[in-house]
């Protein structure tokens, strides 16, 4: 691996030592200086969390998870349901059936025991260049090249970069390869992260307290939240769908398994109609007293979804799943536990 050029040596020490003094305590880190001492199954597990949501919103999703599924080999003996269960409400489901996928992988290939090298952990299921870099430098202390948006929007202010997002990811990305060392491959990535989530913050950062406010050109320009500069993007597409909230005489909420392909694929989730770009009337999967409930807003990767909610009292029967609701809020993707709660308002019987 080669020096760091000299003009980036200084910055990278000034970086390393307000990491030493300002690292946050998060449930999977190691704290300064002890990089490579986290078991690689949670350093793994909580970068995926952590591509999905926040740090805050992950954590309890992360205790429940090594609590449930102490080793990889445990997630890889465990249930597709009972996984896929737990992960509800983190989205983007995809990532929990990839999740369980590497984790077989990992305890049937690799005797449960996580590959050290960047390559090998790329070779897995679902593992990306992002977290084959995350996992090589946090867990194994090595030099590895891990670029998230924090780190491009630190990249884009430290240099001024006027190129507009996403052409220039891969220049953002040779910025911070520029930086990468042997020299504590794992508190450096981790501290341009939290240098990204706490004080080069995408709006109003704190310059104030960046250890590197002298170096970066953004900064010096007199407008750091200018960058990363961002090409106009068109608006989401919409869809319109309906939801049904259907309770029997016991209180149940009728519930389906999602077919395995497709959106929210092997979850559960309300009965639905189709999803279409179209606004246009439904018939609901039985005729009887529906009453409209009003709409819930939803934003998916791909499209906003605007999801109207009809809800009724009916009696039970063998169609459907059959839960309480407050079982069911658990259990369900977060788009429906929000379908849940309007089809359940108390005014609408
Ligand atoms: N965001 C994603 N991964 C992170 C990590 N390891 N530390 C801080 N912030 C992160």
């Amino acid at each position: 691996m080669p020096p760091v050029s000299p003009d980036i040596a200084p910055i990278r020490s000034r970086l390393l030592a307000w990491y030493d003094a300002h690292a946050r305590a998060l449930a999977w880190r190691a704290p300064p200086g002890a990089a490579g001492r986290t078991e690689p199954y949670r350093v793994w597990l909580s970068e995926v969390m952590l591509q999905q949501t926040t740090t805050v919103h992950a954590t309890p999703y992360f205790l429940n998870f090594t609590a449930r599924w102490p080793t990889v080999s445990d997630l890889a003996a465990a249930e597709d349901a009972e996984v896929m269960a737990a992960w509800a409400g983190l989205g983007y489901y995809a990532r929990a059936r990839n999740l369980l996928a590497c984790a077989r992988a990992v305890a049937r290939d690799h005797g449960g025991v996580f590959p050290e090298t960047e390559a090998a952990l790329l070779a897995l299921p679902g593992v990306g260049a992002y977290t084959a870099a995350a996992v090589t430098a946090i867990a194994f202390d090595r030099p590895a090249n891990v670029v998230d948006g924090n780190v491009e929007r630190v990249m884009a202010r430290l240099f001024a970069l006027e190129t507009p997002l996403p052409a220039a990811r891969p220049e953002l990305k040779r910025l911070a390869a520029r930086f990468v060392s042997d020299h504590r491959p794992g508190d450096w990535a981790q501290a341009l992260m939290d240098l990204g989530a706490t004080v080069c913050r995408p709006r109003s950062p704190l310059c104030g307290q960046c250890p590197i406010s002298a170096d970066c050109a953004g900064f010096a320009a007199g407008a750091p939240e200018r960058f990363p500069v961002r090409a106009k993007k068109a608006d989401k597409p919409r869809r319109h769908g309906v939801a049904y909230v259907i309770l029997d005489d016991k209180g149940r909420v009728a519930l389906e398994r999602r077919p395995d392909k497709g959106l929210l694929g092997g979850m559960l989730g309300l009965p639905t109609s189709d999803w279409a770009t179209v606004v246009e009337p439904r018939t609901p999967p039985f005729p009887g007293d529906w009453r409209d409930a009003g709409a819930v807003e939803h934003v998916f990767t791909h499209f906003g979804l605007t999801l109207h909610v009809r809800s009724i009292r009916a009696g039970g029967g063998d169609a459907y799943q059959w839960s309480d609701p407050d079982a069911a809020r658990a259990a369900l993707p977060t788009v429906f536990a929000k379908a849940l709660d309007r089809g359940l308002a108390p005014d609408l019987f």
